[in-house]
């Protein structure tokens, strides 16, 4: 059976992509990640990717003149790689309206929290957890959703709760978040590999 190709952009460590990879390797999700692209040329995420043997692309906006011809770029190099599928794993730029467009309901995020809660502009890495513990919150969790022109603000896909434990650090909480990602993100991807997402008006439905 055909493989579904992602490709998966991220801005940090890539601990997300490790774990995609992983569930590959297991065959639990039933995918080939085609191409990892960063902002950052100094990102964990391409060094794993170089690792895997995967193509390990650094393009930022700051290489063009406009931000158009950074969509226009990127969409050239999805294209050639027949990306099907985007998975943002810690990817900290907005996704271009040309790029959101061209893969519309086929770009997946995965936040560290439980969406719209703690969610939106500047609310990534520690600051979720830290603004978790600071408003008390007893539940937290991890929300991969489909992604469109706004910051963390397309439907849900699959989301899962962590609870938050009495004397939680920032870091501790992260950890136990992170675990939760590591699982969550591939079976949420797997329901696209399976064909098993289906929207409808902006929520999604998973197909039995
Ligand atoms: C994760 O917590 C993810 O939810 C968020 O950014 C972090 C990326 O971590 N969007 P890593 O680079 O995958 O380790």
């Amino acid at each position: 059976m055909k493989r579904l190709k992602i490709a998966v952009f991220a801005s940090g460590r890539g601990s997300n992509l490790a774990a995609l990879l992983s569930a590959i390797e297991r065959g639990e999700l039933h995918a080939q990640i085609v191409l990892v692209m960063s902002n950052k040329s100094d990102a964990g995420a391409l060094e794993i990717a170089r690792r895997h043997d995967v193509p390990a692309l650094h393009l930022s906006a700051k290489m063009f003149s406009s931000a158009t011809e950074f969509d226009q770029a990127l969409l050239a190099h999805l294209h050639r790689h027949e990306v099907e599928l985007i998975a943002l794993a810690g990817y900290l730029k907005k996704i271009g309206s040309v790029v959101v467009r061209a893969y519309k309901n086929r770009i997946v995020n995965i936040h560290p929290a439980l969406l719209p809660s703690f969610g939106g502009q500047g609310m990534y890495g520690i600051k979720v957890h830290q603004a978790v513990l600071n408003y008390g919150c007893k539940v937290t969790g991890v929300t991969v959703h489909l992604v469109d022109d706004e910051y963390d603000a397309g439907a849900p896909i699959l989301q899962r709760c962590v609870p938050v434990q009495p004397g939680d650090t920032p870091e501790a909480l992260a950890a136990r978040v992170l675990e939760v990602e590591h699982k969550i993100f591939a079976e949420a991807l797997q329901l696209f590999a399976e064909d098993r997402i289906e929207i409808i008006g902006r929520k999604v439905r998973i197909k039995p």
